[in-house]
């Protein structure tokens, strides 16, 4: 164990075998006839997330991102390899794991409904040992950040779903953990109580030394709060950077050549120093992007190559760009690049 690490993963794996229903026929009418598949939800994942740093899982549908939260806050077991929390064994000392950590989990009913927020607070608090006036200010404070305070003595059945999501979170938060999981955590909720959750987020782990991994599939949530992204794609973790480590992962830079009319784009691709060529239609026009090494030399003598290419064509250049990088295309490429190695 790294001792600056609050929460680790070591060589997990997990393996869930479904049943697939075979195509009904006469003979399946009768005996229900499934095939069993094993799903890899987590392939030798192992990564650490330190005291003060918000950390991203990323990953694709049925990646494995929920399975990864659950095996933190002990609701799943992993098959082999071990979760570690402040340096205990997720599996081996739960007791003082879930003290440590507050979860949200996607869609999961937290909550008791025919209580109101206030008192599913007090409730979950007590279980986690906070008594008393502490704990009646903290419910209060945290219902007040989150926007339900006029909702506090409402039953919860009553709320709307963005409301019971913003309950979720203050329950996870009641404790004060000093691990907070959040699992896809902005799902419903208003633009103002998303901020007011990013604020927390940093205030958490700025000030107070705390950690939170988030899920998300909202690139600009990612890209914006998380110091570190881990993707995952089926089961496997398939980068795990600091943010702007990432960010800059494909180190070759994208240059937009927006054109009268569309050039040929195999002679471009030809050029040395191109990686790519592609041809875009935008609102204003067709547009050459091409990708070129990161070497200084070389990528200068392929701009002047390609306007020179594109001068030949008789194609008119009306603008020249910089694309940014951004996560969603890194994040697109690296997946990609990912199922395609798995399928050969
Ligand atoms: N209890 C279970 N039994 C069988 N298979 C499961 C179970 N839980 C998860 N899986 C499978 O494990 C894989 C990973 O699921 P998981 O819920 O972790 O994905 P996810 O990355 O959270 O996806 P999403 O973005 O849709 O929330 C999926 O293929 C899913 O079908
Ligand atoms: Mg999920």
């Amino acid at each position: 164990m790294t001792d600056d690490y609050l929460v680790e993963l070591q060589d997990i794996h997990k393996v869930f075998t479904t049943r697939h229903l075979l195509p009904v026929d006469e003979e399946t009418r009768k005996r229900r006839l499934f095939k069993k598949r094993d799903v890899y939800a987590a392939n030798n994942v192992s990564f650490g997330i330190r005291r003060g740093e918000v950390f991203g899982l990323l990953g694709p549908n049925g990646a494995g991102k929920t399975t990864m939260v659950k095996m933190i806050s002990g609701l799943v077991r992993p098959d082999k390899g071990q979760a570690l929390v402040d340096g205990l064994n997720v599996d081996k000392k739960r007791k003082q794991v879930l003290r440590k950590v507050g979860v949200v989990l996607e869609g999961t009913r937290t909550s008791i409904w025919p209580l109101t927020p206030l008192e599913n607070l007090i409730y979950y608090g007590m279980l986690k040992d906070v008594r008393g006036k502490l704990l009646r200010q903290r419910a209060h404070d945290l219902l007040d950040f989150i926007g339900l305070k006029d909702k506090k003595n409402v039953q919860v059945r009553r709320l709307s779903r963005g409301q019971k999501q913003k309950l979720a979170i203050c329950i996870a938060l009641i404790a004060d953990p000093q691990v907070l999981l959040l699992d896809e955590p902005s799902t419903g909720l208003d633009v103002q109580s998303s901020r007011a959750i990013k604020d927390r987020i940093m205030e958490m782990t700025r000030d107070h030394g705390r950690c939170v991994l988030v899920t998300t599939h909202d690139m600009h949530v990612a890209q914006e709060l998380c110091d570190h992204i881990g993707i995952i794609n089926h089961g496997k973790l398939i980068a795990c950077k600091p943010t702007e480590a990432l960010l800059d992962v494909f180190s070759e830079q994208v240059f937009v050549f927006r054109t009268d009319k569309a050039p040929t784009v195999a002679p471009f691709a030809e050029i040395p120093g191109v990686v790519r060529a592609d041809l875009e239609q935008g609102m204003d026009g067709p547009a050459l992007v091409v990708h070129l090494v990161p070497e200084l030399e070389a990528r200068s003598a392929a701009l002047y190559a390609v306007t020179r290419q594109l001068e030949h064509a008789d194609v008119r250049l009306r603008a020249i760009a910089q694309r940014q990088q951004n996560l969603e295309n890194v994040f697109l490429r690296l997946t990609a690049e990912s199922d395609l190695a798995e399928s050969q």
